[in-house]
């Protein structure tokens, strides 16, 4: 879900709806505003996509210089008008938006009802205005009921909340992010930077615990109890720009061509050209001596990324595995003094991920997470922090962060194994220069349309298979999780091997197989994908120029020489074109695939 807020002198709705256009991705079953305007608070809100909430506003003067809007993915309730956010007590005197879960929401709602109060939704979030409420009649002065309301709260959230005939909006953060904007005397907002970046780039974070009250003229910062603390204003370096689409017809498009520069960034000042060494500048040498053993947590996407940098571990000899996270607590394997926690998350706020990663922490693991964005949860809260650096994201399914999180875990695996090993890093020789020319070959492989020929060929399919071995085998799955999130077609993916241990039965002459040989016993992957095509289905070979699997396969879908561990990643670029170009010829919501959000905030 998206929260914005805004506070200033200029008219609050363009903004609030602007800042919902720009947080649609995280989250859109439904969405609205509210606004002060001098003659109570006036509240607009719709379930679908934030156009619909444009077109019920129409031409209707909604005037007034303070306002929070809020673009909701439902947890509480389905996706109704009455659902939407911002919630009120019922009478519009007190007006909030809510990111997070409110646990104790019912034993709240019933005492609440006990003392008159009427609900008019399903939702948790609608017990904290009547809370306010409640102890504003009890005498409370605003500021006060408010810091009451949000003590009395069990779970996680990010509150914004504005009181009829009050130019301020009260803000709390407790597990779920929040940061505001200052430009001059305009004030925003946000769950998210992006929200605002078209207005300013000066911002301040809420931590945990926080609690900020903004009015015209500027913002005050407090812990619960009230005591005021002091948080810095930082310059974010995205431009609105690159938020924006550009030339592309959607942002996964605009991303994926995004990956060459992306790459280049991740790699920036990473590896040392005096010696050819990983550097790694956020860790000192010897930041991960005696790490023995590594757990990688995530989820979706994420997780892909962390069976391949679990895997490049491996080959670097240190044991590690990737688990995922939302299993984490049922699952976890001992922690001990030399084990090293990673949590991959693309946002830094996946719920999952941070649960696991809570757990890990209070089991005495030393913690990293690979993270895009800067000051969120995962970054935090973990003791270190490895930025991808891939630039904002917006489409649901990712793409170059995927790519950015594979290739920073290739360089962390070296990292730790010589770290670990008290030994300077292993023969990079080759991985290296490679790594360096990949940013290039990217570009080359991006400039073929091989990919909308396959997905035009094999169009209309009853499903599609993804197959690959050692560091294939992430790519198979990532592949195929691309291809039915924004296709909504059947995909799965296998090991090669495992191909004929089951999954074999399903392949018929409608069942196309991409088969990706990434130089690890791919002999051996071929013999694989020609057990399926002796079952009639149509191979796809993903592999260079002059690789055997091209005679044998049907068609081919090229990509350029590399080192063994960054193969499949190329690979994979040719996958994600694929999957965009069979979801664009099913005229699917690309950038929004229905019943998914960008980041999944609740467990
Ligand atoms: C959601 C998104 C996926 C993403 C996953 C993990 O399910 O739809 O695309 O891979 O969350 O997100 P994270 O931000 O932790 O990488």
């Amino acid at each position: 879900c998206g929260i914005i807020g805004h506070v200033g002198t200029d008219d609050a709705l363009d903004t609030l709806l602007t800042g919902l256009e720009n947080l649609e991705y995280r989250g859109y079953d439904s969405a609205g505003i509210a606004v002060q305007n001098g003659a109570g608070i006036a509240v607009q809100k719709r379930s679908g996509k934030v156009e619909e909430l444009k077109n019920s506003i129409g031409d209707k003067h909604i005037e007034g210089n303070v306002g929070i809007g809020h673009t909701r993915w439902s947890t509480h309730g389905p996706p109704t008008d009455e659902n939407a956010h911002p919630h009120t007590d019922g009478t519009e005197d007190v007006a909030v938006v809510h990111n997070g879960i409110i646990e104790n929401y019912a034993e709240l709602k019933d005492w609440l009802r006990a003392r008159g109060h009427e609900f008019t939704s399903d939702t948790d979030t609608e017990v904290i205005p009547h809370l306010i409420q409640h102890h504003l009649d009890e005498g409370m002065e605003s500021e006060a009921a408010f810091r009451r309301a949000i003590d009395e709260l069990e779970g996680s959230y990010a509150v914004t909340a504005m009181l009829d005939g009050e130019h301020v909006l009260y803000a709390a953060r407790k597990g779920s992010p929040l940061v505001v904007g200052v430009e001059d005397d305009e004030f925003f907002l946000a769950s998210d930077v992006p929200a605002f970046l078209e207005y300013t780039d000066t911002v301040a974070y809420l931590e945990d615990g926080d609690v900020a009250i903004i009015d015209e003229a500027g913002v005050e910062f407090t812990d619960l109890a009230g005591d005021s603390i002091s948080r810095d204003l930082e310059t974010v370096e995205w431009d609105p720009e690159q938020a924006g689409k550009g030339e592309y017809d959607h942002f996964m498009l605009k991303e994926i061509h995004e990956q060459p520069t992306a790459l280049a960034q991740a790699i920036e000042g990473r590896i040392d050209p005096t010696n050819g060494r990983i550097a790694l500048e956020d860790f000192p040498p010897g930041t991960f001596d005696g790490v023995e053993n590594v757990q990688l947590i995530a989820c979706g996407t994420s997780y892909h990324a962390a069976l391949y940098g679990s895997l490049a571990l491996n080959q670097a000899g240190i044991r590690a595995t990737a688990l995922l996270a939302n299993e984490y607590s049922v699952t976890a394997p001992p922690v001990d003094d030399d084990t090293l926690v990673i949590a991959v998350s693309q946002s830094g706020e996946t719920a999952d991920t941070l649960s696991a990663l809570r757990q890990a922490t209070a089991a005495g693991a030393d913690t990293l997470t690979v993270t895009n964005v800067v000051g969120s949860t995962a970054a935090r809260e973990a003791d270190e922090t490895l930025f991808i650096r891939a630039g904002p994201e917006i489409g649901v399914a990712a793409t170059k962060t995927f790519s950015s999180q594979a290739v920073m875990l290739t360089l962390l695996a070296q990292r730790i194994a010589a770290d670990s090993r008290g030994e300077p890093p292993a023969d990079l020789q080759s991985l290296l220069p490679d790594l360096a020319q990949m940013p290039s070959q990217l570009e080359d492989l991006l400039a073929t349309d091989d990919a909308a020929h396959i997905a035009r060929q094999y169009q209309g399919s009853q499903s599609y298979f993804f197959i690959g071995r050692g560091l294939g085998y992430p790519v198979a799955l990532e592949g195929a999780l691309k291809f039915k999130e924004i296709t909504y077609e059947h995909a799965e993916g296998f090991a090669s091997g495992e191909l004929k241990h089951g999954p074999l039965a399903l392949v018929t002459p409608d069942t196309p197989v991409f088969a990706v040989f990434t130089g690890e016993e791919d002999e051996k992957t071929l013999k694989n994908a020609e057990e399926a095509q002796t079952r009639g289905a149509p191979v796809i070979a993903v592999c260079p120029e002059g690789h055997r699997a091209v005679e044998v396969a049907d068609e081919h879908l090229e990509i350029p020489d590399t080192d063994d561990e960054l193969a499949g990643l190329l690979a994979n670029v040719q996958l994600q074109l694929v999957s965009y170009h069979a979801a664009e010829l099913l005229d699917r919501p690309i950038d929004k695939p229905r019943n998914l959000a960008k980041s999944v905030t609740v467990e």
